[in-house]
């Protein structure tokens, strides 16, 4: 084989390796944890990773030794074996394919069962001062916090370096609960409650995910997790919790009327308002979110609009229709909406 073309594949063999790599880094990484729990799973992963190395560098380094001292022998020669060679090879057997899987599987047994899964879980009884109610839709994320009227979706404010309890169920399959800086990913499991604790350490955004392949849009079922400092967390808390406000233009007066008597109402909610339905995230303070669509697309006016119009070609099969709308009647909506802060 000559150099060049040796070089060559040398060159693909790092890029292919490289690659898996790229998906690292950037918002949802696991390795960048941001709490005690995403701490000690990274540790258990790099530990893994580490075991893992060694495992390969031991099994390439047997087969590079043996085809070599095969060479030396000649190819065919040593099917018979001598004796000695034979119980050594009796010993490898016992030690490297017994004993050593055993160790390795049991270590990891001891450190993954009896230290992370412990450290990583919810407090049993509801000792913490927070507890939030997480809903999976297909899909979207609907956010209760019991003790207030809060409700919001696609985005959880908790406040830092505080212990939140999020007991998370579905209302319809299952989806999976993951913010991988925070903790480990919790399914949401018909007829059931589970839950996970989020305690991060700083102020900041962390993405969310879906984990658990629930349809057609599950790619589009994402959430943000604000961290706030708790001070910031309790007034943003407390808007929530306010029922909505008087239109403040007469344009969204008229939205407001369009909404009401409209589809809109028999889907979404709007507290203070006859608009109850329950198929739709709540839209009481809509205007206060940073996306719409469970991050498909930002929440902007022009967004809004786009979203009203077309949501289907946005996220295609998802429970809304797309609205035929006049520009007039478009622009009284969007007024309305965005007035909902
Ligand atoms: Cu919900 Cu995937």
């Amino acid at each position: 084989m000559n150099a060049p073309r040796e070089d060559r594949r040398c060159l693909a063999f790092l890029v292919l390796a490289v690659v898996p790599l790229a998906g690292c880094g950037g918002s949802q990484n696991a390795l960048a944890p941001e709490s005690h729990q995403a701490r000690d799973i990274a540790t258990l992963f790099w530990w893994m990773m580490g075991g893992a190395w060694v495992g390969l560098g031991l099994v390439v380094g047997l087969l590079l030794w043996s085809w070599k001292r095969r060479n030396r022998r000649g190819f065919g020669r040593d099917v018979e074996g001598d004796k000695p060679g034979e119980k050594r090879s009796w010993y490898a057997v016992v030690v490297l394919g017994i004993v050593m899987p055993i160790a390795v599987i049991s270590t990891l047994f001891v450190v993954s069962d009896l230290f992370v899964i412990k450290t990583t879980q919810a407090p049993a009884s509801t000792t913490t001062k927070l507890t939030v109610q997480v809903i999976g839709h297909q899909w979207w994320w609907e956010v209760r916090y019991p003790g207030t009227t809060a409700v919001t979706a696609n985005e959880l404010h908790i406040p830092a370096r505080t212990p939140v309890r999020v007991e998370v169920k579905t209302a319809d399959v299952i989806h999976s609960f993951w913010v991988p800086e925070l903790n480990r990913k919790i399914d949401t499991i018909p007829g059931r409650s589970n839950v996970v604790e989020l305690d991060a350490d700083q102020v900041g955004r962390y993405r969310g995910q879906c984990a658990e392949f629930c349809g057609l849009q599950h790619a589009h079922m994402a959430m943000y997790v604000f961290v706030d400092e708790p001070s910031a967390f309790r007034r943003w808390l407390a808007q929530q919790e306010k029922p909505v406000e008087a239109p403040s233009s007469a344009l969204a007066e008229r939205g407001a009327r369009l909404f009401l008597d409209g589809p809109c109402s028999s889907c979404h909610a709007i507290r203070g308002t006859d608009a109850d339905g329950y198929v739709g995230p709540d839209l009481t303070h809509v205007a206060s979110r940073a996306t719409l669509g469970a991050l498909t697309v930002s929440n902007t006016p022009d967004d809004l609009r786009q979203w009203i119009l077309h949501s289907q070609q946005a996220k295609p099969g998802n429970q809304m229709p797309d609205f035929n709308a006049s520009g007039a009647r478009l622009d009284a909506l969007v007024a309305f909406l965005e007035g909902l802060k």
